[in-house]
């Protein structure tokens, strides 16, 4: 079945996670973090993962901008960094105006030009993905923005991978999921979508029962492989 519709991950895949702490640290006053900022990005992206899973199987959801905040407070303490407010403060304001990727815009231009639909299926809530969208200039080239508001839990819920044939109308087989994250990949792969991993840190496979049919390190052949996949 020919690809008619790309849908994309949006945190790690279309929107760099960790741009936040990269540029706080690059700002005036702030050796503590300049030391530590990768550190702190990766395990501020774990944690939020973490809590979002958990919420999930527990039946207890909040929407992602409270999952983000109460894992950066988890993360400060544990790099030592608490009781900085407005280090706090900056890094929430930078992840609500995060970076596309360099290829993003290019990529999503090309994907249109051959007339494929595109959209971010994401755990993000729609003010923070409507403020990512805005400051990375993407908001013409898609057809959705579509959130796990929507249906009140995480991925890899079912239900979200659901949220694309409701509002798009578009079967499993003509779907092409597209995401850095490899759980979701995997997932995404298990619930029939034809999926791409993009390993953009060359981490292994992930071992779960389902495996992406594509493995790519950033998002640049993505129109090829709509067209040939
Ligand atoms: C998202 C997270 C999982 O955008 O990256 O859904």
């Amino acid at each position: 079945m020919a690809i008619t519709t790309c849908v994309f991950d949006a945190y790690g895949t279309l929107f760099d996670v960790s741009a936040a702490a990269r540029e706080a640290a690059g700002e005036p006053g702030r050796a503590a973090l300049a030391e530590r900022w990768a550190a702190l990005a990766e395990a501020w992206r774990r944690k939020q993962l973490e809590y979002s899973w958990l919420r999930a199987v527990t039946g207890a959801h909040a929407d992602f901008w409270t999952v983000t905040a109460e894992a950066l407070d988890w993360t400060l303490e544990a790099e030592g960094l608490d009781g900085d407010d407005e280090l706090r403060s900056r890094l929430l304001a930078l992840y609500r105006e995060l970076g596309a990727y360099p290829e993003v815009a290019g990529v999503l231009g090309a994907l249109k030009a051959g007339g494929r639909r595109c959209a971010i299926l994401s755990n993000g809530s729609p003010d923070m993905l409507a403020g990512a969208v805005e400051s990375a200039g993407i908001g013409d080239a898609l057809d959705a923005v579509l959130s796990v508001e929507e249906v009140g839990i995480f991925k890899p819920a079912r239900a979200v991978y659901d949220l694309v044939e409701a509002r798009l109308g578009a079967a499993r087989g003509e779907v092409l999921f597209v995401s850095s994250n490899g759980w979701d990949a995997a997932a995404a792969a298990g619930y029939g979508f034809v999926t791409a991993w993009v390993n953009r840190a060359g981490a292994p496979m992930d071992r779960l029962p389902w495996w992406p049919a594509h493995v790519l390190r950033d998002l640049s052949d993505i129109p090829e492989l709509a067209r040939s996949a």
